[in-house]
């Protein structure tokens, strides 16, 4: 068995999705190793999921430093020895500024409850419904200095259904999400996906589209 993919997972809140990724390891369908639970809210729900699964975790609270460059710098001084494969960010709420994404270029994945690139931003389930879709998403991509961009991996999407409100979409939403996730990483961690520089291959091949999750 290959050595278990290194990961920093980088949260603001609840933490679903990284209960979601601790379970997948648990459950041995993948083979990754939390290095690093890092929340810049101390209060996050997830800090106490991580510690319950014996997970180390540190808060980094952005209101204790003087800009964006200083809350990335420190950032990068806690993430950095600790080598992740992979950063994370699993419901992380502060944007980050080109010398972080740089120094992990193709290292960092962020989940979003939207079919990029539509609905960038937030609240993306009430102008989803507004805008009258007929499907809404979720999508991981790697994270490039600008929000919400860079290329898409991994998409699911679910029908709205007459009568659905922003908790049904963010309900659906979040059933595909807790698989999306522990799915990506494991193909990550086999090789079957592999980013190099921002240009992401699949089974070899160059990737031309997201890949879908199975519904
Ligand atoms: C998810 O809906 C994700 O798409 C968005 O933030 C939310 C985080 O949820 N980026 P949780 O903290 O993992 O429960």
């Amino acid at each position: 068995m290959s050595s278990p993919l290194a990961l920093a997972v980088l949260i603001s809140g609840n933490g679903s999705n990284l209960q979601a990724i601790i379970d997948a390891i648990e459950a041995g369908s993948l083979n990754a190793d939390i290095r690093l639970v890092l929340a810049n809210e101390a209060d996050a729900f997830g800090l106490t999921r991580a510690a319950r699964h014996g997970i180390a975790t540190r808060v980094i609270d952005h209101r204790n430093y003087p800009s964006r460059e200083a809350f990335d710098a420190a950032l990068l001084a806690c993430l950095q020895p600790l080598e992740p494969d992979y950063i994370v960010l699993a419901g992380f709420m502060r944007i980050l500024g080109g010398d972080f994404v740089g120094a992990f270029a193709g290292r960092i994945l962020n989940i979003h409850p939207s079919l990029l690139p539509a609905y960038k931003g937030l609240d993306t389930y009430r102008r989803a419904l507004q805008g009258g879709e007929s499907h809404h998403g979720v999508s991981i991509h790697l994270v490039t200095a600008e929000l919400d961009d860079g290329p898409v991996l991994l998409q699911g999407s679910y029908p709205i259904e007459p009568g659905d409100d922003a908790d049904d979409l963010q309900r659906k939403g979040h059933r595909l999400e807790h698989r999306m996730y522990p799915t990506l990483l494991q193909w990550l961690g086999e090789g079957r996906l592999s980013i190099d520089a921002n240009q992401v291959s699949h089974d070899g091949k160059p990737l031309t589209a997201p890949l879908r999750l199975d519904p």
